[in-house]
Order: C-alpha cells, then sequence, then structure tokens
C-alpha cells in the first residue's frame, strides 16, 4: 500500500499514490531476498516467459513498447529484433548508472536484485542466448553484494545456470564490477571495459552492438531499469502494461528528482500523463519549491540535458514533446535549481564533470571539455575577459556545431532549437559539457557579464589605478568586489 512518504530502508525512494510495477516491493525491508520475493510473485514472469515460445516472449515487449530507460528511449522490443541470426550472442546489462542527477538503477539494484536477475534470464530466453554480463557501477557497494547474493540463491535455486526450472535452457549471468568511469555508461566503452580494454567508445556506424558488440558479436544493451519490467510484464501482459502512461510512453517510469525542491528524491510515475508542475508542485510529488524561494531552472533528463525554465513547466513528461522543446528526458533525472542558484556556478560544475569523465580519445572532447572549464573558472574568479562569452560559445561550436538545442524563452522572444544536437565526437559526452554552457548563457548571459567585469589585461592597470586613486574614483574597485561577491571567492 502506498503510504507517499520516503521508505527508511530505500533512502531517495518516496513511495507515493500511483501505479507501481518497478518499484513494488520497495515498501518491504526484505524486498531483496529470495524469500520475500517468491512471495511477491518472483520469478513468476519467467515460468510464463518459459511457457511460450522466445519468439513469442520478444513480440509481447515490443506489443507493450517497453521503452528504453537508459538515456535514449529507444523500444527494446525493436532492438531485440535487430540481432542478425549469428551465435554466440550476448545480453549486457548496463548498471553504470553515472549521469549527473540519476540514481534510480542503484535503487533497483539494492532493493530488488531478483527482479533483473529474472528480467535479464527472460530477455536471454527471448533472445536465444545462453550469456548474459550484468555491469554494475564500481561504487555500488551495496548493488554489487546484494547482486552477488541474489545471483548465488537464483543459481542454488535453478533459476539461472543449467536446466532452468527443469527445462533443457542453460543461461549464465555474470556479474562484473566496473571501475567507475561515467563514460562506461556509453554502451560501447562499456563492451570494451567488459572486454578488459580501456573503456573508450567505439565509433559508431558502422556498427552497432546489436550486430557487432562484446567480442564482436551480437549484443544486446539493455538498461537495469529497462530489464526490471519483464517480471510484472510477462505475468500481466502487454495491454494492463499501456493501461498505464500514456500512447507514446507506456508502463511508469523511474524518475529522481534533486535540487531545491521540499521533497526530492526517487518517484515512480506515468510519465506521459504528467507535467513537469505536477512532478514539482503536486502533494503526490515534490510538494514544490523550498520555502521562500522560486524556481530559476530545471535540468529535466540529466546533467547532459539543456535547461529548461518557468516557460517549460507545463510540457509532459513525453519524450517527443521535450525534444521538440529543446532538451530530453534522458535518464530520468531532474535537477531543480531555485532563485538562489548562481547561473554561471552551475555550468561550471556540470562542465568541469564532463572535462573530467572525457575519455580523451577525441579531440574536440578531449581539449574542449577542459578549455570550457578553464574559461568559466576564470570567469568566476574575476579574471575573466569580454571576449570569454564568444569563447565558450565558439569552443561549444568545435564540439557540437551548428545551433546547439535550447529551450524557448518568450519574454527574449527566443524560439526553442529542438534536441539532439549535432556533434564532432565520437560519443555524446562532448556535446553534453555544451549543454550547461548554451543553456546558461542563452537565459543569463547578464550574470556572465556581471563577473566579467573588465578586460584581464587592464586588470593590474585598474588596481593599480585604484590604490592610487584617492579621490573617489573607485569603480574599478567596486566592480572588482561585485564579481568577488558574485563569484563567491
Ligand atoms: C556518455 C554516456 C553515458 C551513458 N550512461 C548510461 C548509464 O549509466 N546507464 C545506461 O543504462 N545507459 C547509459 N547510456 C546509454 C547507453 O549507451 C545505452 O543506450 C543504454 O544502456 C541502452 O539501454 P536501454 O535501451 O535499455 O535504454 C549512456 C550513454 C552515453 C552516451
Ligand atoms: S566524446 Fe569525449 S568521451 Fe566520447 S569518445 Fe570522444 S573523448 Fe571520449
Amino acid at each position: 500500500m502506498a503510504t507517499n512518504t520516503y521508505v527508511a530502508h530505500a533512502p531517495g525512494y518516496v513511495d507515493n499514490d500511483g501505479p507501481k510495477i518497478v518499484t513494488r516491493r520497495f515498501a518491504d525491508p526484505e524486498s531483496h531476498t529470495l524469500e520475500r520475493y517468491l512471495a511477491t510473485e518472483g520469478y513468476d514472469g519467467l515460468r510464463k516467459a518459459m511457457s511460450m515460445a522466445p519468439a513469442e516472449v520478444a513480440n509481447l515487449v515490443k506489443d507493450a513498447v517497453l521503452l528504453g530507460r537508459g538515456g535514449a528511449g529507444f523500444p527494446a522490443g525493436v532492438k531485440w529484433g535487430f540481432m542478425p541470426p549469428v551465435w554466440p550472442r550476448y545480453l549486457v546489462v548496463n548498471g553504470d548508472e553515472s549521469e549527473p542527477g540519476t540514481y534510480k538503477d542503484r535503487l533497483l539494484m539494492e532493493r530488488d536484485p531478483h527482479q533483473l536477475i529474472e528480467g535479464c534470464v527472460i530477455a536471454c530466453y527471448a533472445l536465444g542466448l545462453n550469456q548474459c554480463f550484468l555491469y554494475v557501477r564500481g561504487e555500488m557497494a551495496l548493488a554489487q553484494e546484494r547482486i552477488a547474493q541474489a545471483l548465488n540463491d537464483a543459481y542454488a535455486n535453478n533459476f539461472v545456470g543449467k536446466g532452468i526450472l527443469g527445462t533443457d535452457v542453460d543461461i549464465d549471468v555474470v556479474l562484473h564490477w566496473g571501475a567507475g568511469a561515467y563514460i562506461v555508461g556509453e554502451e560501447t566503452a562499456l563492451i570494451e571495459s567488459l572486454e578488459g580494454n580501456r573503456g573508450m567508445p567505439r565509433l559508431k556506424p558502422p556498427f552497432f552492438p546489436a550486430a557487432k558488440g562484446l567480442y564482436l558479436k551480437p549484443t544486446i544493451v539493455n538498461n537495469v531499469e529497462t530489464l526490471s519490467n519483464l517480471n510484472w510484464l510477462l505475468i500481466n501482459g502487454a495491454d494492463a502494461y499501456k493501461q498505464y502512461g500514456s500512447e507514446k510512453s507506456p508502463g511508469t517510469r523511474m524518475l529522481a528528482v534533486s535540487g531545491h525542491v521540499k521533497r526530492p528524491g526517487v518517484y515512480e510515475v506515468e510519465a506521459g500523463n504528467i507535467s513537469f508542475r505536477d512532478l514539482f508542485y503536486g502533494e503526490n510529488y515534490c510538494q514544490g519549491i523550498r520555502d521562500g524561494h522560486e524556481l530559476k531552472m530545471f535540468i529535466p533528463g540529466g546533467g547532459s540535458a539543456p535547461w529548461f525554465f518557468g516557460d517549460q513547466l507545463d510540457l509532459k513528461l513525453e519524450a517527443s514533446d521535450v525534444g521538440a522543446a529543446g532538451s530530453m528526458l534522458g535518464s530520468g533525472a531532474l535537477v531543480v535549481m531555485d532563485d538562489s542558484t548562481d547561473a554561471v556556478r552551475a555550468c561550471l560544475r556540470l562542465v568541469r564533470f564532463y572535462a573530467r569523465e572525457s575519455c580523451g580519445k577525441c579531440t574536440p572532447c578531449r581539449e574542449g571539455t577542459s578549455w570550457e572549464e578553464k574559461i568559466l573558472e576564470r570567469i568566476l574568479d574575476g579574471h575573466g575577459r569580454q571576449e570569454d562569452i564568444d569563447l565558450l560559445l565558439s569552443v561549444g561550436a568545435q564540439i557540437s556545431p551548428g545551433r546547439y538545442p535550447a529551450a524557448s524563452f518568450e519574454d527574449a522572444g527566443l524560439s526553442a532549437v529542438p534536441f539532439p544536437p549535432r556533434q564532432t565526437t565520437i560519443c555524446p559526452l562532448g556535446p553534453s559539457s555544451v549543454a550547461p554552457i548554451v543553456s546558461a548563457i542563452r537565459r543569463f548571459r547578464s550574470e556572465f557579464e556581471a563577473k566579467i567585469v573588465l578586460d584581464h589585461g587592464d586588470h593590474d592597470e585598474v588596481d593599480h589605478d585604484h590604490e592610487d586613486n584617492h579621490d573617489g574614483h573607485g569603480h574599478a574597485h567596486d566592480a572588482d568586489a561585485t564579481a568577488v561577491a558574485a563569484g563567491g571567492h
């Protein structure tokens, strides 16, 4: 039963009123154990699947329009259909979750590891393969521990391994611990890492993992939440699944909300049916911006997504609507920032993340993200130059040429630039660093200008002027002080 409160043993999760598919066991403190899982329809989805032909299971997933939850929102059933008739073939589970603001997969792995393992085995059965690799982010110690225990129990009880449920189906699931790198969440970098190489993305096209992935064999990479839907979906069917959510985004999805709302947390929601306003201000969800403050901006889909503002609050959380409005729902991570937030500083925090996580394989990202970081740092340190705003945009344009996606800003008569961005890079990490820059400059240019007091070359001269100036011409000093205060240094 929904309690509409935080759940002590699932820190970060809010058990709100609304349909539950993947979080329905979270309220139980023992939800991670095999005993509790079996008492709550655990492995019934697998039994159902194994009573069907593999192709029927794949068709059911296709009929349900189960959208991938890792970021791109590609339908799982359609992706599964891309595998050529080549064996061996593999399933790889992406549990590397590290997009800034995202913390939903960790909860699924910690609170309901059997649900994920069951999803893996159902997918392997549907895809006619018998080897799955479950890649879990290095820092997620509890998730790794719980999955390891759950896997041992599942093997011991014949839900995984040889002759599953007394049939002649053999499926192995290997738990692989990452070393903690954001870029390894990108599916080809994850595959490289699994192969024992440095986690760097592969160029695609020509080959996508479904055709040539792990060991250059057909490989499906799916997100943890995507596969966690399969237990419920197999038991209840595609029609029941489609009763929830919208036509384009059936079912539910997990959203991780952080920042300046009264009740941040992970919510399971019928995404296409609610708006950002419902989510941030609704009693059943985040209950509004913290007292005494107003919304300034929000990131609708993880750190890589262009920012939204008050103008976008009434948009539904529907991928196509959000894309047309200039951003993305991505990994389901929403970061809310109120009017106390320094836009330049927020921008730097995000850019710094991408600069440090860049794998360095391609020049525009390796060099460009570091330049973006350095320029933002000097602006915040009070050493910004007049040309720095244009320089930031120009460096961004080397990484992502053309008009970068952005939200409309009606007051200024700016219209939306639809998502996705173009890229000169191998993967979208480089362009992700441009999102905060373009968003912040387009909307809060005056905040940048306020910090760029004087041309850096004039700085010494101005300070000197001030020292010598005892007759009230203290403009340079005053402006400098303003910049320092605004920069917080
Ligand atoms: C830089 C980068 C990081 C990513 N990180 C993750 C991640 O942590 N988890 C994830 O599931 N997908 C991540 N993705 C998306 C994956 O490449 C892939 O599309 C996804 O795992 C496919 O699963 P799905 O179809 O079930 O959504 C990332 C993509 C990029 C470009
Ligand atoms: S865009 Fe960045 S992270 Fe992606 S491959 Fe190039 S250097 Fe690596």
